[in-house]
């Protein structure tokens, strides 16, 4: 593995205080076999819903569908009415379909290349899939990436055009062999100290290489895009 200092530092922090939630393999364990499963609906609850409110529903769909073939079984009636109230309903279609194609197939594809072609993954979800799911080097990159990446570096470029440089930096930091780890351990930071309006730089790990704490006023970035 290698390691820049910012992929040390976040990773012992995460093993201390990564989030427990129901999709979660906890830093350092042994992955269940219904992993991707699960991580996988999990990145589709979570593509515009909250943490909050997927975890009830995660933990009663797992319970009702424990795999991708028991969720292939089902009609897309049932499926549309366990999604109700989550919102976004094209999520539920895709997730019926690409069931339909993963049992199909024997199994999930394993590269971020062939998640992408599954209905309803976009970049980001098939990268986080093939990290967390499968421990690809993808480098998933979601708003909580991107506002720590873009603060760490001082980006101040506006967005959309932030993107490319953010990107860039984010593969420069990104550490080979823990990419899954580090993904959600940017997550938690994102979450919880590197928050869009109120950054609590002072219990940030990475604070000593933080270039946008050093300039002073982080919470400016990453630069909203002009009106
Ligand atoms: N948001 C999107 N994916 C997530 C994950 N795996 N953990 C926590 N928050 C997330």
């Amino acid at each position: 593995m290698t390691s820049s200092p910012i992929a040390t530092l976040l990773l012992d922090w995460y093993a201390d205080h990564a989030r427990v939630l129901p999709w979660r393999v906890p830093p350092g364990g042994e992955a269940p076999a219904d992993h991707v499963y699960r991580v996988w609906l999990s990145e589709v609850m979570l593509q515009q819903t909250t943490v909050a409110a997927v975890r009830p529903r995660f933990e009663a769909w797992v319970e009702r569908w424990p795999s991708a073939a028991d969720l292939a079984a089902a009609s897309e009636e049932q499926v549309m009415a366990a999604w109700a109230g989550l919102g976004y309903y094209a999520r539920a279609r895709n997730l019926v379909k690409a069931a339909r194609e993963v049992a199909g197939r024997g199994g999930f594809p394993t590269t971020e290349a062939e998640l992408r072609e599954l209905p309803g993954l976009g970049d980001y979800t098939a990268a986080a899939i093939a990290a967390i799911g499968f421990g690809e080097d993808a480098v998933p990159v979601d708003a909580n990436v991107e506002r720590v990446v873009a603060r760490l570096f001082a980006i101040d470029e506006p967005l959309p055009k932030a993107r490319k440089a953010i990107r860039e930096n984010a593969r420069a930091v990104w550490p080979r062999g823990r990419a899954g780890d580090f993904a959600q351990a940017m997550m938690d930071l994102g979450s919880s100290i590197c928050t869009a309006r109120d950054p609590k730089c002072l219990l940030c790990p990475l604070r000593a290489h933080c270039a946008g704490y050093a300039m002073g006023e982080p919470e400016r970035l990453p630069v909203k895009p002009p009106k």
